[in-house]
């Protein structure tokens, strides 16, 4: 069992008090980070680069780590009649988004650039929600030609920040990315690509400890 963001500091401080309650797992307050696939393209490269950095969380070991696919969430075009500041959803899909989101403590976009921007899916999937993304960390994989999407990042960190998420410098960006690929079709990474995800992950954790306050 995983608890969420909200309480997590009340129960960090009352278990290091040590008041009656049995002793607690700390592994149990991992918090979790969403790895969205941006992409949602046939034959996508965002899905083995997603692999690779899944991996790369998951033995970081400082994040219950799931994979959120944007092509299977399958979110239509916005199609909610209020803003999503209110949170009354009209529709079945934005409520399975809005708790979907809401568990995540933290967030890593592993996207390509679309003609230097943000490609639609992640700019729809972010417009459809408000305060489920809000005092939650977000770090980037980027991933295209010369760019390594660096461009995209760029614009995404304007559209999360005015969700009152907070994007981290840190990043991962591949450039040239369907040539990295192995004959299997797997991203395998490199040293610097190994670095940069560790350096992340790293400031990610930090961030979203000291984000857990304005969550509870
Ligand atoms: C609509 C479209 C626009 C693109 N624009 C850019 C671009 O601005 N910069 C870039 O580096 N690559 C661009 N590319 C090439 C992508 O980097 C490459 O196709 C990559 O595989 C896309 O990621 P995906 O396969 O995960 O969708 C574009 C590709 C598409 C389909």
């Amino acid at each position: 069992m995983r608890l969420e963001g909200r309480g997590l500091a009340r129960r960090r401080a009352k278990a290091t008090r040590g008041d009656a309650s049995p002793p607690l797992d700390y592994g149990k307050f991992m918090p979790k980070l969403h790895v969205v696939v941006v992409s949602t393209r046939p034959q996508r490269v965002g899905l083995p680069i997603a692999g690779w950095f899944v991996d790369r969380a998951e033995k970081h070991g400082k994040f219950d780590v799931e994979l959120v696919d944007l092509k299977e969430v399958a979110l239509p075009l916005l199609d909610e009649p209020k803003h999503p500041r209110l949170g009354q959803y009209e529709h079945d899909h934005t409520k399975a988004w809005s708790a979907r989101v809401r568990a995540a403590d933290a967030f890593v976009f592993v996207t390509p650039e679309y003609n230097y921007g943000a490609p639609a899916p992640l700019v729809n999937a972010l417009d459809f929600l408000f305060f489920e993304w809000a005092y939650k960390a977000a770090g980037f994989v980027s991933y295209g030609g010369a760019s390594g999407g660096t461009r995209a990042v760029q614009m995404a960190k304007s559209i999360v920040s005015t969700l009152k998420m907070v994007p981290i410098p840190e990043a991962v960006a591949i450039p040239f990315a369907t040539r990295s690929l192995d004959e299997r079709g797997r991203f395998t990474g490199g040293e610097p690509h190994e670095s940069a995800a560790s350096a992340m992950l790293d400031e990610l954790a930090r961030w979203t400890g000291a984000l857990e306050v304005l969550r509870a």
